[in-house]
């Protein structure tokens, strides 16, 4: 099968990324594609985070010596960056978190504690990952609202008919739902769905962990009310991902954790709180890691994203092809031209974990197991799937590689 072109110089690209140039055993290159676990880092980031840590280091906010001024510029220098890179209207809008799961946590005990009561509805759906289920059930269970799943039909799509009869029947007060699934990498209709929850009077939440590394992203184009991603994910650092809200509704919201940089006044008897966006930033913050997650922005930017988004549209449509070669494959999720970068699959009689580990050997890293997505699977009617998930750097080859290396698997099961 000829191999698709190609938007960039891959090749090139690879080179910026230094673990790609490894073997993963001895004779054996490096095929990586857990990219939706975590990405790999390129040496922009890594020297950023080195250069800071090498002559910037000192905590932020706090001194008015020379290096915490300096650390606090380059600190606030990436949410500046990033503001821009999701079109935020203001960097009081962006709030550092430690990833995904931390800003839904957040979103939860903060204006979930304060706004969702018995009688109350919060609107998921069943192809979310465990964090964007997790957090609402234990808030319910203390609140006493209950939580409403939009199914998802046999080509892998949420079921808006059910959407829109939800928002119609229950008193929604918040849809939280994944704008790219980690599974089946179907790309679901943020903006249509977040009109529809503010025509029924709901706020939106999207997650966008798996979307904002690789498509352009517009929150006010959107106009969801509350965005979550991480940037271990967007080839930036682990330990660090963003909340970002409308400004009215972070006003409106408590705030999370208590400590320092969060507060105006505090007494004996009581606090007031910082100004946006240090209300939600208690503590010392990652700096190193954001200003790591400034440099992936810049490294992402250079390279454009909507030509990161073709180059993965060519590897997917190639992937999915190769793949359905493969006798006794199940691949799960829409067809190329709907989903994001990603191929989980189960190929008959054999186990996802056993795929996973003779892959391995062949030098692919590929995760198998539920990906923190178990209500997905029992829909799905497995336990477990073997999932590729490719980034801006996946090539055409690579892509080979994993074919040959699934026939292998299934000779080795004497299949
Ligand atoms: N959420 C990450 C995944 O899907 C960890 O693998």
């Amino acid at each position: 099968m000829p191999h698709p072109t190609l938007p960039y110089d891959v090749e090139a690209v690879r080179n910026d990324f230094p673990i790609l140039h490894q073997e993963h055993h001895p004779g054996t290159p490096l095929i990586y594609l857990d990219n939706a676990a975590s990405s790999q880092k390129p040496r922009q980031v890594i020297e950023a985070m080195n250069e800071y840590y090498r002559t910037t280091h000192s905590n932020v906010h706090r001194g008015i010596h020379k290096l915490s001024e300096s650390a606090t510029l380059a600190y606030e220098g990436a949410r500046k960056k990033i503001r821009s890179f999701i079109n935020a209207s203001n960097w009081r809008e962006v709030i550092f978190t430690r990833g995904t799961t931390e800003s839904i946590n957040l979103v939860a005990q903060t204006w979930g504690r304060a706004n969702l009561g018995p009688g109350d509805v919060v609107v998921s759906s069943v192809m979310e990952h465990h964090a964007n289920i997790v957090p609402w059930q234990i808030l319910a269970a203390e609140r006493g609202f209950s939580i409403e799943y939009i199914p998802v039909t046999s080509d892998g799509q949420l079921d808006l008919e059910v959407y829109e009869r939800l928002l119609t029947q229950r008193s929604v007060k918040l849809v939280s739902v994944v704008h790219c699934s980690n599974v089946l990498g179907t790309v679901n209709p943020i903006a249509d769905m977040a009109r529809q929850a503010h025509q029924h009077g709901a706020l939106f939440l999207a997650d966008g962990a798996q979307s904002v590394p690789h498509m352009p992203v517009d929150v006010q184009a959107l106009d969801v009310d509350f965005f979550v991603f991480s940037g271990h994910k967007m080839a930036g650092p682990t330990g660090i991902g963003i909340l970002y809200a409308k400004r009215a509704i972070l006003e409106s919201m408590p705030p999370y954790q208590g400590g320092g940089d969060m507060i105006a006044q505090v007494t004996l008897q009581g606090s007031t709180w910082n100004e946006l966006p240090y209300k939600f930033e208690a503590g010392t913050p990652s700096i190193a890691e954001a200003i790591g997650l400034g440099a992936a922005v810049d490294y992402l930017g250079q390279l454009g994203m909507t030509t990161i988004h073709r180059h993965e549209q060519s590897i997917i449509q190639y992937a999915l092809e190769r793949l359905s070669e493969i006798p006794g494959i199940t691949v799960y999720g829409p067809d190329a031209c709907r989903k994001g970068a990603v191929a989980a699959f189960t190929l008959e009689r054999i186990h996802a974990h056993d795929v996973a580990q003779l892959l391995d050997a062949d030098g692919i890293a590929v995760r198998a197991g539920h990906h923190c997505a178990m209500p997905l699977h029992q829909h799905l009617g497995v336990t477990a799937s073997a999932r590729a998930s490719f980034y801006l750097y996946s090539t055409p080859s690579e892509v080979d590689k994993l074919a040959e290396a699934l026939y292998k698997t299934r000779r080795a099961f004497a299949l």
